[in-house]
């Protein structure tokens, strides 16, 4: 059985104190803590063998290139996609989806063509498809929520048209927790012959993830919700659909060939990945996936699904209380409101008493639109968060009402 108590020793920063206070982390949504396994892979990159890759025959570059390819070839296992050619590094999820946006519009998107998206979407899953949208002259098509914070998927069928060329939709959503099914909706898609990406930003970290079985035809994640450093990130696509993208951005590292007559690219996945790369940031994005494979992600989604379980039972005792998204299948992830209380003053008095969570739209000003609210206090949690963390936070939350009402 996986001893999670000790698990916790593994992040140093877990023993920090806030405002004299022992730190309790309930903003994993936002950003994940880094164990020493992921310091000290990105420590030793810098202290022994700092070099560019791809581009020296010298030992140094060629053992950076080596931890690269081998990063590469673990995020590949990690989500079982079947080459490792189709994982792209990216910075993040963001850019990972301005990239597809981009080169898969420009490919694929004729005037009068249509999108379709959700309603529970993150900006970053928003903003770039109707900047494409914009200059390839297509639109945009939103799956609404319904009042629980799951998708009403009767109006997907109704949104599907010939001219639909991607359903773009997050796994699980950052604000509402809400786990998408995925496989109902890329069974839908598919037997339109429509692609899906699936921004896998809060899945990534809390289940396992089969690209090969769930026939996922792009997805995208950032390193830095699964334990790895800020900055990078992966696009998976499938080899055939990635193939036929013409490139995002010009460089070093992405042709074959170039001469002012005529620049040929480079094959997957050097094609999408011009510059050099975050090198530290892969080589502590492979050792993050490596961490987490060792403990299982499977034990990972247990342990979780308690402590959500748990922290939802407590939450739920506190008068006033109102839980925003209450789907029947949920990721760790809580927002909510108290009375009329504002999001931030609650936010802020937890802080003060060593409790971080995140406050505001959360990048989702539609989700907020939706439920005509300013804004959610959420607490999401992670595997090294235990059940003395939910009680430290009930226990600030009743102050802080105490203090505000
Ligand atoms: N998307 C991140 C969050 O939900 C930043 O907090």
């Amino acid at each position: 059985m996986t001893d999670f108590e000790k698990i916790r020793n593994d992040f140093p920063i877990l023993s920090e104190h806030i405002y004299g206070k022992p730190l309790v982390y309930l903003d994993n949504g936002a950003t994940t803590q880094k164990p020493a396994a992921v310091i000290n892979a990105i420590k030793e990159y810098y202290e022994s063998y700092n070099s560019n890759v791809h581009r020296g025959v010298h030992f140094l570059s060629q053992k950076a290139t080596d931890a690269e390819e081998a990063a590469r070839s673990g995020v590949q296992r990690f989500i079982n996609a079947a080459h490792s050619s189709e994982i792209i590094f990216t910075k993040g999820t963001t850019d990972a989806i301005n990239l597809l946006a981009y080169s898969f519009c420009k490919k694929h998107m004729q005037p009068g063509d249509e999108l379709i998206i959700t309603e529970m979407e993150h900006h970053s899953n928003i903003v770039p498809w109707q900047i494409a949208c914009e200059d390839r002259g297509g639109s945009l098509k939103v799956i609404p929520l319904k009042d629980d914070g799951t998708l009403d998927l009767a109006v997907l069928e109704k949104l599907i048209s010939p001219r639909t060329r991607l359903i773009a939709f997050t796994w699980v959503s950052n604000t509402l927790g809400t786990v998408n099914p995925v496989a109902d909706i890329i069974s839908l898609a598919h037997s339109h012959n429509i692609p899906v990406m699936i921004d896998a930003a809060q899945a990534i970290q809390h289940m396992a993830i089969d690209v090969q079985a769930s026939d996922i035809d792009f997805l995208v994640f950032s390193g830095h919700k699964i334990y790895a450093p800020t900055g990078i990130g992966v696009l998976y696509g499938k080899h055939a659909l990635l193939s036929e993208l013409p490139p995002y951005q010009g460089g070093g590292s992405m042709i074959k060939s170039v001469s002012f007559n005529e620049t040929t690219y480079a094959d997957l996945p050097f094609r999408f990945e011009a510059g050099t790369p975050n090198i530290a940031g892969i080589i502590g994005l492979g050792a993050a996936i490596k961490y987490v494979s060792e403990i299982g992600i499977n034990n990972i989604a247990a342990h979780e699904a308690e402590l959500l379980d748990y922290a939802e039972s407590e939450l739920k005792q506190i008068p006033g209380i109102r839980i925003v998204g209450t789907a029947p299948h949920k990721a760790a992830t809580i927002s909510f409101l108290v009375g009329d209380i504002h999001p931030y003053d609650i936010g802020e008095l937890l802080d003060k008493q060593g409790v971080a969570v995140r406050t505001g739209h959360h990048c989702c000003q539609p989700i907020m639109d939706r439920y005509a609210i300013p804004g959610t206090v959420r607490a999401s949690f992670s595997f090294y968060n235990n059940k003395a963390d939910v009680d430290t936070f009930i226990a600030a939350l009743k102050k802080a009402i105490s203090m505000l009402v």
